[in-house]
């Protein structure tokens, strides 16, 4: 009989970090795999199952437009739970460290079904930053059973937590695998037409303790830039929370400035393939765009990715204007930093960790 495997997971990374799993599993014959979404992320979640073809099973559709850490943690809870009852897998899947990951650990742990915990080990060691996020990884390591992480620093994370080292696998991120699905050659968009001969400068920001004073100084500082220098053009897709949309106002109306609405997965890809640089406080696009070797300004105080940050492809900036406005100047002007910061290899992944983690979970289930 095959074992039955449930996966559960809302937001637009966690489905694109889970689908090449998905795909991979769905190709072997001693598994069934089922898959949950909770919704937390309505349109950027479905663009990406679609793009994947995959169709979940559930959908607890449970996205508000304010939605708070209660509501989320609350309905996930409720919803990943009666899931797990009708269902009855010998395994949960979750993803990383969102509030949808962490309610649905829990409630397979309520349930005493195992956890496999996929992009596992991940930390900053401070609970405020990213937040929620560095406790909802923390906390959902204490329930799982199977720990997969995507370095062998991640792992060692783990193991001086106090995790027994056989149920910690290092396996790369699954996200470098995303990129086989969607990277094309001969690429071209409308957008990339609107770049022309100008240098694309890649922007996204939404963390919770971005939003307010420290969003408003990297908008701020991205205006700026835009005004002062000709040879560059901004691309900057809207992540849709509201207090990210509000932001942005600052930077409407600018020439050099292209405020777009999230972008589908093959397009964002393809840009951050083709960026000069990008200038981002997304946990994904650390790991992505080291595969181009492209340099990434992390508009963020620390990062829990810091095998980026000792390969030379990212740089922490925070959200000081002068800062960032001096490092974007001097990867623009000076070559030879600029070179010095073009990864020439991603520390995050090779492409192949869907098909350890499931050989893996062939293996041990
Ligand atoms: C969530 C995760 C964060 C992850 C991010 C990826 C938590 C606490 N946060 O943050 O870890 O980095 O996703 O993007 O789990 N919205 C839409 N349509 C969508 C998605 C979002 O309109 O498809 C709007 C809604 O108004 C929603 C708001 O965005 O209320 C915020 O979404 P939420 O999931 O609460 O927070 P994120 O900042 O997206
Ligand atoms: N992404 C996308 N379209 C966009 C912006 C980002 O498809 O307009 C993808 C990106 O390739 C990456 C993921 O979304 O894989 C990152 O999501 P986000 O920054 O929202 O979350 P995080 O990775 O910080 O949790």
């Amino acid at each position: 009989m095959p074992k039955n495997l449930l996966f559960v997971f809302g937001t637009r990374p966690e489905a694109i970090k889970m689908c090449p799993l998905i795909l991979t599993l769905r190709k072997r014959h001693d598994v069934r795999v089922r898959v949950c979404v909770t919704g937390q992320h309505r349109t950027l979640c479905d663009e990406v199952l679609e793009l994947f073809d995959v169709h979940p099973d559930f959908d607890l559709n449970i996205m508000k437009k304010h939605q708070t850490l209660e509501d989320i943690t609350e309905s996930v809870l409720l919803g990943a739970g009666a899931a797990i009852d009708s269902t009855t897998p010998e395994l949960v899947l979750v993803h990383g460290d969102t509030t949808t990951t962490l309610a649905a650990a829990l409630a397979a742990f309520y349930r005493g079904v195992p956890v496999a915990h996929v992009e596992a080990g991940l930390r900053t060691y401070n609970v405020q930053s990213p937040y929620p996020e560095e406790f909802n990884r923390r906390a959902v390591s204490l329930v799982a059973s199977m720990h997969f992480a995507p370095t062998a620093r991640a792992a060692k994370n783990l193991v001086r937590e106090g995790i027994d080292a056989e149920r910690v696998f290092v396996t790369g991120n699954t996200v470098v695998d995303a990129l086989s699905y969607t990277y094309r050659k001969n690429y071209s968009s409308p957008l990339l037409d609107m770049v022309g001969d100008r240098r694309l400068i890649l922007v996204t920001a939404h963390r919770r303790e971005s939003r307010g004073e420290p969003m408003l100084r990297i908008f701020e500082t991205v205006k700026r830039l835009a005004r002062e220098r000709e040879d560059v053009f901004f691309v900057c897709p809207l992540h849709p929370a509201p207090e990210v949309q509000e932001a942005a106002d600052l930077l409407r109306g600018e020439p050099r400035i292209h405020l777009a609405p999230p972008l589908g997965l093959l397009d964002f890809h393809n840009l951050l393939a083709r960026s000069y640089l990008i200038l981002s406080d997304s946990g994904g696009v650390q790991e992505e765009a080291l595969s181009y070797g492209v340099p990434v300004l992390v508009t963020r105080e620390r990062t829990e990715r810091p095998e980026g940050i000792e390969t030379g492809g990212l740089r922490l900036v925070g959200s000081d204007e002068a800062r960032i406005y001096t490092e974007v100047c001097r990867l623009l002007d000076d070559r030879a930093e600029y070179e010095r910061m073009k990864c020439p290899y991603n520390p995050f992944g090779d492409g192949h960790a869907a098909e350890r983690i499931a050989d893996i979970i062939g293996k041990v289930i």
